[in-house]
């Protein structure tokens, strides 16, 4: 029986913390429905055991919790457009597969679920840093459903006892995420469209900023979070981000200098449902779990470009 669970197995997160574990030598079950996410990302986690299956189906998410230890649950519905254009979907696939996986976990006798949270349940606090004890002030459904999300893993450690650990991630970039759909996230486009020399789209003046994340400090915290004492994690929720804060100006030229691109980037009107600035106070999760990033933007994006350069596009 494999000691770990990873939902969104597929997915850009989830499969790199999936092939985390499997280095470590540990035994990993994962789970996908492909909604968002490539077979192709599948591909080097051999060694997992893998389950096709939508965790809106109470009987998928038994199946995959069954003898399971530690759940990391990443899967979900990105992207706050997506969420603007069909919230319904959005709330299906992040509010009723997490109360469904919960349910499902508590009656198999899952000890601990970490859940991946996310920084836009901040919405437009004027506060810099965002620090855990803002009053979360969703503004997209997107937001909304991943913070109601945190609530019900919450909920499971206060009324079932359940060692429950929320890591809110802020806008997670890196390898194996997807560069070409229109809900892709700003650094995938970036890096595509850059190798490929088509000219990038910036949405509002490029003065909007976020605690860009590259995925191995988000697969550091949840190795951290699932081994750290559940006096001190459990029912806990915490940032995990890089406490630094990147303009899409400044994101435009660092990825320009990477890829070679040669050009300017388009300017269009701002998204709705946007936030205009991001940063993270990540002091939280040093004290709680020892976590500090290990991989800075740069370096990350750096990264990042050379796999894409490597992956044919579109892929
Ligand atoms: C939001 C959440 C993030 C979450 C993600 C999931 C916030 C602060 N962040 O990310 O935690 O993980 O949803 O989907 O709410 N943009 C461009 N050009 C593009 C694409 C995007 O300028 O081609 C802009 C957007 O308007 C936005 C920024 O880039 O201002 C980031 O957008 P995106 O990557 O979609 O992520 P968020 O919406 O910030």
């Amino acid at each position: 029986m494999p000691r770990y669970l990873v939902t969104g197995a597929a997915g850009f997160i989830g499969r790199s913390i999936a092939s985390a574990l499997l280095a470590r030598g540990e035994t990993v079950r994962g789970v996908d429905s492909f909604i968002n996410s490539k077979r192709s990302n599948l591909v080097g986690l051999e060694a997992m055991e893998f389950i096709e299956g939508d965790l809106a189906d109470p009987a998928t998410c038994a199946q995959v919790c069954s003898g399971v230890e530690i759940i990391f649950h990443e899967a979900a519905l990105g992207s706050v457009p997506r969420s603007l254009a069909d919230p319904v979907t959005t709330n299906l696939n992040c509010v009723n597969t997490t109360l469904n996986l919960l349910v499902a976990a508590r009656a198999a006798g899952v000890r601990r679920v970490i859940y991946a949270g996310s920084s836009s349940a901040y919405g437009d606090t004027p506060t810099l840093p965002k620090h855990e004890e803002l009053l979360p002030n969703p503004i997209s459904p997107y937001a909304v459903a991943k913070l109601a999300g945190e609530h019900y893993v919450r909920s499971f450690a206060r009324v079932y006892g359940m060692e429950t650990v929320v890591l809110r991630y802020f806008n997670v970039f890196g390898p194996y995420q997807n560069p070409s759909s229109p809900y892709s996230a700003v650094l995938a486009v970036f890096c595509r469209k850059m190798l490929a020399g088509e000219q990038p789209t910036i949405f509002g003046d490029g003065e909007h900023s976020r605690d860009f994340t590259y995925v191995d400090n988000v697969v550091h915290a949840n190795l951290l979070a699932a081994a750290a004492p559940a006096e001190k994690v459990s029912g806990r929720m915490m940032n995990i981000a890089t406490g630094s804060r990147i303009t899409l100006n400044q994101a435009f030229e660092v990825a320009r200098e990477l890829t070679g691109y040669s050009g300017k980037p388009a300017y269009a009107p701002a998204r709705a449902g946007d936030v205009r600035a991001a940063q993270a106070d990540i002091r939280l999760a040093g004290e709680l779990i020892g976590y500090k990033p290990v991989v800075d933007f740069r370096e990350g994006l750096c990264r990042t470009v050379e796999w894409y350069r490597t992956v044919p596009a579109g892929a």
